[in-house]
């Protein structure tokens, strides 16, 4: 890693979820650090996410996509030290309903990113992944090692870009460092995932959509400690190398809305339904972070308290979420959720 005393970073997604909690944490603890942040604001991106660090000239945004190989050179300028890749389709119901997107920018994206850091000779590329691309977990824990197995076009398409990471490093002794979280929940995520979908409409009064008898598990995991996890492989990570940001806090997804159902004040009689599974459901996702925790990261956030935070920030913050159900949003629950027979 360079050792100069400023240092500019591409970060790419830094409007979606995790990438603008990695872009918010970085500007208030890495003063020397500049970023350049290219994002394509397609439906999950939001500039409304990094409102908070808007007046702050070490990040300049560019509008673009990881896909558009000038707009990344643009981007890079005449530089930078590191390349995040946060930028993907993230969702495995759309990615079943219509996967080719998923294909484009998750693969075809990471290459030209890759491209961009051979060319560039950029000294360090981190491609944030996920657990997903391991596939269903039936016991035990995965660790890096692991083959992976996707089972879903969303993690298809994950592990398609992890491929090329790990085949540039091969090939072309890229430097590159790969991340894969496990399920991620926060203030800012987009209300199509499961904890801020349930949030948003228990406080709404209305139902949530359980998916078959709710047993499956995820591993979950606060933003913050997520973004912090790759903040920590970026800098510290030995190159070539996957790292596991697993969170330790296994539930079944009944348990998820149980909890939550609580922390809204709903009964579960009137406001959960079940409906039908999603198409290959993966039952359980499980991460050995052993490795990320020996290099020196720990996740910080109790669970219990990490959700009460969370349900707090979507009970305080409906401007930020109002706008967006309300919007192309709505389209889409009905298309999804008309299908498996809820309202
Ligand atoms: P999700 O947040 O979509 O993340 P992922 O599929 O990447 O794990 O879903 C988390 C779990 O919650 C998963 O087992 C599917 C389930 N789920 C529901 O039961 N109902 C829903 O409406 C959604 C969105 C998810």
């Amino acid at each position: 890693m360079s050792t100069q005393s400023r240092r500019i970073w591409l970060v790419t997604g830094g409007c979606g979820f995790i990438g603008s909690m990695f872009v918010r944490m970085v500007m208030a603890e890495r003063p020397d650090v500049r970023i350049v942040n290219l994002d394509a604001l397609t439906y999950a991106g939001n500039r409304a996410n990094l409102a908070s660090i808007d007046s702050d000239e070490r990040c300049r945004f560019v509008h673009g996509s990881i896909c558009d190989a000038a707009a990344v050179d643009d981007a890079i300028g005449t530089g930078v030290d590191a390349i995040v890749n946060f930028a993907a389709e993230s969702h495995v119901d759309r990615s079943i309903l219509a996967p080719e997107e998923f294909l484009r920018t998750d693969i075809l994206g990471t290459h030209v990113l890759l491209e961009a850091v051979r060319m560039h000779r950029i000294e360090r590329y981190l491609q944030v992944s996920t657990d997903e691309v391991y596939g269903h977990v039936a016991e035990g824990a995965s660790v890096e090692g692991d083959a992976i197995a996707p089972r879903s076009p969303y993690a298809a398409s994950k592990a398609g870009g992890d491929l090329q990471v790990l085949a540039y490093r091969t090939t072309y002794e890229t430097p590159v460092l790969i991340t894969r979280g496990s399920n991620t929940y926060g203030p800012y995520q987009f209300p199509e995932k499961l904890i801020p979908l349930f949030v948003t409409n228990l406080l709404d009064d209305e139902t949530v959509p359980v998916y078959g008898d709710g047993l499956q598990i995820r591993d979950w995991l606060h933003v913050e400690d997520h973004a912090r996890g790759i903040l920590h492989v970026l800098e510290h990570g030995l190159v070539g190398n996957v790292y596991n940001i697993g969170g330790g806090n296994a539930r079944t997804n009944l348990e998820i809305t149980q909890r939550l159902l609580d922390l809204c004040g709903r009964e579960f009689d009137s406001h959960v339904r079940h409906v039908l599974d999603r198409p290959g459901h993966d039952r359980r996702y499980a991460l050995d972070a052993g490795k990320a925790k020996a290099l020196g990261w720990q996740p910080r956030r109790e669970f219990n308290a990490g959700l009460a935070q969370t349900v707090a920030w979507y009970r305080e913050h409906e401007a930020w979420w109002r706008p967006i159900k309300n919007g192309s949003f709505a389209d889409y629950y009905k298309l999804q959720y008309a299908q498996r027979g809820a309202r």
